[in-house]
């Protein structure tokens, strides 16, 4: 394909708001749950905006460098999200990677995504903040602990919709965290002042455990969802059998045996920096994507 070509599709993919603002902000895994939240907010406030991702018109994958530049021409501020995890391996080599061809692309703000007490997540943050700090390009990021979204869109939905979610998991809580807020402080960060250099931890406003989740969950339903709490082994093999590949086997591993450990219990005022307003509680956030259809 020609570069020419290329420019035309990329165009193409830009949202265009009405806005004639010089800012373009670059939305990667802007299909994804909060990538999507973060192209409506930003479209909703004028803001010029491309939604980038393997399927998207503009397409990024991680795994092709030769589809960063193309997506990050023109581009000032970058919303940055990674799939599946920051906490795979070489994921923080490939970020430093894709912030140095952005701040050579013109970008001069980043939003990073990252997870809550994981020590790969916070590997790719200090791969990330090195590259950016010597760019001279300000960057803000959204440590985040588990998302609602995971029971009403997410991997755990289907099971829900059909009544009975196992997991490798106990009694440890979780302080679940609404994908709206999250999208709420990226826009802050991308949009105003005063957040470079920031490192939000964003929780939600109580910690719960997974069976009070899936009650809650039930609740909104206005049905029964058991929940069981089953061996490791007997998780994996299951999500085997059903064609789940080795490498996402391992992240959930990762994270249901060694992250979700007690140590991200404790709830934080991240929301209200950002936002200064409290973070949605579950039960209003699963009310609420009930009401939208997300298990109909
Ligand atoms: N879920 C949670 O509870 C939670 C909590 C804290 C942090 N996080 C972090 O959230 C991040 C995921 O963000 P999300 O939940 O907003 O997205 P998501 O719902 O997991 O969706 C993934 C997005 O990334 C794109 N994508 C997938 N593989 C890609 C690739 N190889 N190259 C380029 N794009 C790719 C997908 O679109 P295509 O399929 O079109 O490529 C999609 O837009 C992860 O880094 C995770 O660590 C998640």
């Amino acid at each position: 394909m020609s570069s020419g070509v290329s420019t035309m599709a990329r165009l193409d993919a830009d949202r265009w708001t009405g806005s004639m603002t010089r800012e373009l902000t670059l939305v990667t895994g802007g299909t994804g749950t909060t990538g999507r939240r973060v192209v409506e907010r930003l479209a909703a406030r004028g803001a010029q905006v491309r939604v980038a991702s393997r399927h998207s018109a503009c397409m990024l994958d991680w795994e092709e460098p030769s589809t960063w530049a193309p997506a990050l021409a023109g581009a000032t501020r970058l919303y940055l999200t990674y799939a599946p995890d920051l906490a795979v391996p070489g994921a923080a080599d490939t970020l430093a990677a894709f912030t140095e061809s952005a701040a050579a692309a013109g970008v001069r703000r980043v939003v990073l995504l990252s997870g809550r007490g994981e020590p790969g997540a916070q590997a790719a943050e200090r791969a990330v903040r090195a590259v950016a700090d010597s760019a001279g390009v300000e960057l803000t990021v959204l440590r985040c602990s588990w998302f609602v979204q995971n029971f009403t869109e997410g991997q755990f939905a289907p099971s829900l919709q059909a009544g009975e979610l196992a997991l490798p998991v106990g009694d440890v809580v979780e302080p679940f965290l609404d994908a709206d807020d999250v999208a709420d402080a990226a826009v802050a960060a991308l949009l105003e002042e005063g957040h470079a250099g920031r490192t939000y931890e964003l929780t939600g406003p109580r910690a719960l455990g997974f069976a009070e989740a899936v009650r809650e969950c039930a609740a909104a339903m206005g049905r029964a969802v058991t929940f069981q709490q089953v061996p490791p082994a007997a998780f994996r093999a299951a999500l085997a059998a059903d064609g789940v590949p080795d490498d996402v086997l391992d992240l959930l591993a990762h994270l249901f045996t060694e992250v979700l450990d007690g140590r991200n219990s404790r709830t934080t005022d991240g929301v209200q920096q950002v936002l200064g307003r409290p973070p949605t509680d579950l039960a209003t956030a699963v009310r609420r994507s009930a009401a939208s259809g997300c298990w109909a």
